[in-house]
């Protein structure tokens, strides 16, 4: 079964036989991928709505995974109950949305609990969350999928809550990653903050939380 390079990036981070949930699986390639290659023991499937949950079903039933694979419809971690599942991925959604889930769900701050976040846009507050909820990141991937790069976020709860800036939620772990994809990421958000900044300089308002940001990236690429 074939995977496209994003949802490929999240399957590699799985740990061996875990208890996975995907969170807006839609179509469910990725725990279909993950039980065709015995990489996990079970998976629950969920999504917000009918039509990607009969997607998600259409798939199970093609690769004949109706036994391993539980589907139902759920908003986001909701209709999950404690202990069920200690791996969740969440890819395809915004960093807004997923740092949500995060807020509002108490029995994911459990150390045995694995999260494999793949937010679309916005992953400062994905990392936000994280840090303000007692998560480490513990490795964070760079992905280029059809000439677009894809951030996947893994992490653990180990109870320290960690303060952080913008910038670090910005850039989060990527500055120990040495590969081209991370920094080829890291570029376009200088360039990005670098824009703002000019633009803020050119009226009279405040500038230096900006200013701070694009300080941080640049030294991140020195
Ligand atoms: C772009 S698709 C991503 C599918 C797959 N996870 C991937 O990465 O290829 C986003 C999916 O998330 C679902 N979704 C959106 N909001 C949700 C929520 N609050 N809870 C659960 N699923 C949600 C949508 O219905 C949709 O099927």
């Amino acid at each position: 079964m074939y995977l496209d390079s994003r949802l490929l990036a999240v399957a590699d981070l799985v740990r061996q036989g875990s208890r996975f949930a995907d969170i807006g699986t839609d179509h469910a390639y990725l725990p279909a991928y993950l039980l065709l290659n015995n990489r996990i023991e079970y998976a629950v499937c969920s999504d917000l709505r009918v039509g990607p949950l009969k997607n998600a079903e259409e798939t199970i039933k093609k690769y004949s995974l109706e036994n391993k694979v539980n589907l139902r419809i759920s908003d986001g971690l909701q209709g999950y109950r404690d202990g069920e599942v200690n791996e969740i991925a969440v890819a395809g959604m915004g960093g807004m949305l997923i740092a949500e889930f995060i807020e509002s769900t108490p029995w994911l701050k459990n150390k045995d609990m694995h999260l494999i976040l793949q937010p679309m846009t916005h992953s400062e507050d994905t990392r936000k969350a994280l840090y303000n909820n007692g998560f480490f990141i513990d490795k964070e991937v760079v992905v280029k999928d059809k000439n677009k790069l894809y951030v996947v976020i893994s992490a653990f709860y180990n109870g320290e809550f960690k303060a952080i800036t913008t910038a670090n939620a910005l850039i989060g772990e990527l500055h120990k990653n040495t590969d081209n994809n991370s920094k080829e990421y890291l570029k376009s958000l200088l360039k990005k903050y670098t824009i703002k900044l000019e633009a803020l300089k050119k009226t009279n308002k405040d500038f230096s939380d900006i200013e701070i940001i694009v300080k941080e990236l640049a030294k991140c690429l020195q």
